[in-house]
């Protein structure tokens, strides 16, 4: 077996980490921890040294690791047809069975599932479906997507011009056209600190309203958004804004994306995010807790709405040319099959709605008190904290000062994977789905002792 000294060095010499400080890490002044193993939440790492995840991968290990069902859907599927394609009508039991699945869990309303790989090629796949659907209606200038600030969709192009986090854009000559971001729903940080909850859904509403009065009704296809705010910094919506928002774009002729790469299967405590807060999506992404990670795969459920201009579309002007080689690849397809039965055996969105407010309300009692933690939010089994250098200013720090990471760190060194989200001092967890209440109680206690460490 190669020694870890080696592999720290084959890792800075050969490999471009995605989100990492390249120059930092090549010269060796980031640490290189390579995982080897791990088992229902904790991961190991080569030196032996065992963590609770807290995040779960990238919020994507929802069935926990470790699961036998998984991997033995995926090694059985292997050695019986590890690939065929899925174009021109082709498909594989596994697939097809995936499919069925989805659709049977999915909110009302909707009618197909195509298949891709990553929570950024569905986002992609998204916006060409709305493209394609305008065209065929006639409508050719209806074709800009409003987004969030602090929305996160993806970092390919046109996906990366939907996210609205700076870095994510910056250097790389993002947003490009035909993109807009509009108010982020994130009433912690509201402009007015006397604004109340149902005054601040109000405010987001009328800039919604006035970018939609700028731009023209029919030069705008659809709005895109996370039922709850993800790497934006974990903020569940105020209440009665999907409600509001759903008001002004079916005034509008607007569609709606629900991007439940996180949310959906189970996140909230509900399948998807959509039910969760009433959302009638078009469009539903989908990737993450589709597998567990146990193998990639996404999707884009399409609504009955859309599939028929699809349909026409096709009958006008023959087979759609949109589709990756590796569209419902059959072995991530087996991977979701197994996954999906194991949410249902495992009775794991009862646990996220249950074990989700529990740990929440543990941690708000926990750390909320401390003179330098702004917010406690979360929903189901997503939780964040913020910090602040003063509570009744709300003054925030200053970025160099690096709280967050500073927090992670120190919650490192407990043994627990907390995220320091990219914008803002926000440490956020979103474990996976299977969580204990005695597991929900050593990240808590984690999380108080970080916080001591690193502000007293
Ligand atoms: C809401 C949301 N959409 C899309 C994506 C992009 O998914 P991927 O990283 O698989 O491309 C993410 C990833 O975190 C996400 O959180």
């Amino acid at each position: 077996m190669l020694t870890n000294d080696q592999l720290a060095k084959w890792d800075r010499e050969a490999f471009f980490h995605p989100s990492t400080h390249l120059a930092q890490h090549a010269r060796g002044e980031t640490p290189t921890r390579i995982i080897k193993t791990a088992k229902g939440v904790h991961i190991e790492d080569r030196d032996g040294k065992k963590m609770l995840d807290a995040f779960a991968g990238l919020y994507c290990v929802n069935v926990g690791y470790g699961r036998t069902e998984i991997a033995d859907a995926i090694a059985e599927q292997a050695r019986e047809l590890a690939y065929y394609h899925a174009y021109v009508g082709h498909g594989t039991e596994a697939s097809v069975t995936l499919a069925h699945m989805v659709l049977e869990r999915a909110p009302a309303g909707m009618s197909k599932v195509y298949f891709g790989l990553s929570g950024s090629d569905a986002n992609e796949t998204n916006i060409k479906l709305i493209w394609y659907y305008n065209n065929i209606r006639g409508l050719p200038e209806k074709k800009k997507i409003i987004s969030r600030w602090r929305g996160y969709h993806g970092s390919g192009v046109m996906t990366g011009s939907l996210t609205g986090l700076e870095t994510f854009h910056n250097k790389f000559d993002l947003p490009r056209a035909p993109i807009l971001h509009t108010e982020a729903p994130y009433y912690f940080r509201r402009a007015d600190m006397n604004m109340s909850e149902e005054a601040f859904v109000s405010h987001c509403v009328s800039e919604l309203e006035a970018m939609i009065e700028r731009e023209g009704a029919d030069t705008i296809a659809a709005f895109i958004g996370e039922p709850v705010l993800g790497t934006g910094g974990i903020v569940p919506p105020p209440a009665g804004y999907w409600e509001a928002i759903q008001k002004v774009l079916n005034k509008h002729d607007i569609l709606l994306v629900a991007d439940e790469v996180v949310t959906g299967f189970g996140r909230l405590g509900s399948m998807f995010g959509s039910d969760h807060y009433g959302m009638k999506p078009d469009l539903i992404t989908i990737a993450k807790g589709l597998t567990s990670a146990y193998a990639p795969l996404s999707g884009s459920i399409v609504g009955d709405k859309m599939w028929k201009v699809l349909e026409q579309g096709t009958d006008e002007n023959g087979p759609i040319g949109h589709g990756w080689t590796y569209s419902a690849h059959p072995i991530g397809a087996a991977a979701g099959v197994a996954n999906l039965k194991l949410i249902d055996e495992l009775g794991l969105l009862k646990n996220a709605g249950d074990t989700g407010k529990y740990f929440n309300d543990a941690m708000r009692q926990a750390v909320g008190n401390h003179a330098n933690v702004g917010d406690v939010r979360g929903e189901g089994l997503m939780c964040a904290v913020e910090f602040v250098a003063d509570k009744d200013s709300r003054t925030f720090y200053d970025p160099s000062q690096k709280i967050g990471y500073q927090v992670a760190a120190a919650l490192a060194a407990e043994g627990v994977i907390g995220r320091a989200m990219p914008q803002g001092d926000i440490i956020g967890f979103a474990p996976p789905l299977c969580l204990t209440r005695e597991e929900a109680d050593t990240v808590v206690g984690a999380m108080q002792k970080a916080v001591k460490s690193v502000l007293g």
